[in-house]
């Protein structure tokens, strides 16, 4: 199925809209609450393709019958990276024999970078030259300290899951923070987790129990990034966007937005809920200038960068440049790859410079047609697109966009755009 964005010309988006529940949070509850003491409900997790693989292969691996015949379990993790890496951590230590395997781009990512550290601690995995499948022998883990080259929550977030189950202290040394979820979680549900030097290094001492809590799990910011920037592009808009995650580790999108220039972004109300930041915000459109996002600061806005580029490319003046966004290229799909050619076919301009993307402000969007490449957020990203094109926007293959957040097309709908399906 493909999309056709019509350009909103004079209309300007309004209403307010609640966003879906986190991904990220939504994975960690239905895992971490599989292996905690007692139950416990989950009230606004994301219902959507990615969240559901875990929900399947949670429920697959950790019931009995399943488990007592020796065999592999086999678990398809679909597209979803968070799936199949952290449940190689969650079951390394234990007695599961796990198969995980994925689609087709999640069977081109790379395991490994998970997959090693983890044999320190003692596991007993199998990658597939590097990808998936991959074949888990739950077995006894030893805690160990651990240096990890790239500053991913997946891969930290697997070894704090290996870490609880492994004798002793698990120890990890980053270069830098990443998302904090999973530590978050972890504290709400009863564990204790050190968190040294901002979060780039955290240690857990296994053996930990926790025990089932309630879990409220607020929207995902990077669900909500695409309205916000919908909201500060369309010119005389103003959205509402309703019970939003702001953890600190995920705002990056905002501290850029600011450092652009504009002030329009507002969180109203903001609260902490079962162990999260959570806000709502109001967005109105503004003009803004071009922007430079650090090394250190691509992790707290990774999965922004698609739509971020899109509001720098449409920024009044100056260039904007992602510096050291080397991990756009293992996502989804080659994501620095899909943003150049992607942007070429609806008129717009943005060049990659070793690891480095960049973008010159001041563009207008034509219009034309933006392939998802199966990519969710290449698909929203081209969506919003359209509603500031001179001639409109087809995605294609839109399917994609499940993966992460179900009912998009009918949001922006809500809020004032023109989205056709077409078969
Ligand atoms: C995620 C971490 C990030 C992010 C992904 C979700 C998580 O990946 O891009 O969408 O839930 O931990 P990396 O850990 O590879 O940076």
């Amino acid at each position: 199925m493909d999309w056709f964005i019509s350009p909103l010309e004079d209309k300007a988006l309004s209403g307010s809209i609640s966003i879906p529940g986190d991904k990220s949070i939504s994975h960690r509850a239905h895992m971490l609450l599989a292996i905690s003491e007692g139950e416990a409900s989950i009230q606004g997790a994301l219902r959507s393709e990615d969240v559901a693989a875990t929900e399947a292969a949670i429920s697959k691996i950790f019931s009995t019958n399943e488990f007592s015949n020796g065999e592999f379990i086999e678990c398809d993790c679909g597209n979803s990276g968070t799936t199949i890496r952290l449940l190689m951590g969650l079951l390394s230590a234990g007695a599961h024999k796990v198969r995980l395997t994925g689609d087709e781009s999640l069977t081109k990512r790379p395991m490994e970078r998970v997959a090693k550290p983890l044999r320190e601690l003692g596991a007993n995995i199998e990658t597939s030259d590097g990808t998936p499948p991959v074949e888990i022998c739950g077995g006894e883990l030893t805690g160990a300290n651990i240096s990890v080259p790239i500053a991913s929550a997946q891969i930290k977030s697997a070894l704090l899951l290996a870490g609880l189950g492994a004798k002793g202290e698990t120890r990890i040394t980053m270069p830098g923070s990443s998302r904090d979820h999973t530590e978050r979680m972890l504290k709400y549900l009863g564990a204790k987790v050190d968190v040294i030097d901002g979060g780039s290094i955290v240690a857990i001492q296994g053996g930990q129990k926790l025990i089932a809590v309630d879990i409220d799990v607020p929207g995902d910011i990077s669900s909500a990034a695409f309205f916000i920037v919908a909201g500060l592009i369309v010119p005389q808009s103003s959205i509402k966007l309703m019970n939003v995650g702001t953890n600190h580790s995920r705002t990056g999108i905002l501290t850029v937005i600011e450092r652009s220039g504009s002030n329009t972004v507002v969180r109203i109300n903001e609260r902490e809920e079962c162990g999260e930041l959570r806000a709502d915000l109001s967005v109105s459109a503004t003009s803004y200038n071009g922007f430079s996002v650090l090394p250190e600061e691509i992790p707290s806005l990774i999965d922004e960068i698609p739509i971020l580029a899109l509001y720098a490319a449409l920024s009044e003046e100056g260039d904007s440049k992602f510096v050291g966004a080397q991990e756009l290229k293992v996502k989804e799909t080659n994501r620095m790859a899909a943003i150049i050619e992607e942007f070429d076919s609806i008129g717009l301009s943005a060049t990659c410079h070793g690891d480095d993307l960049h973008v010159p402000g001041g563009q207008v969007v034509e219009g034309g047609s933006i392939e998802s490449r199966g990519d969710h957020r290449i698909a929203m990203m081209g969506a919003i697109a359209g509603l500031v094109s001179e001639n409109g926007i087809r995605v294609k293959n839109v399917e994609c966009v499940e993966t992460s957040f179900p009912g998009f097309a009918q949001l922006l709908v809500d809020i004032g755009a023109k989205v056709e399906e077409l078969h």
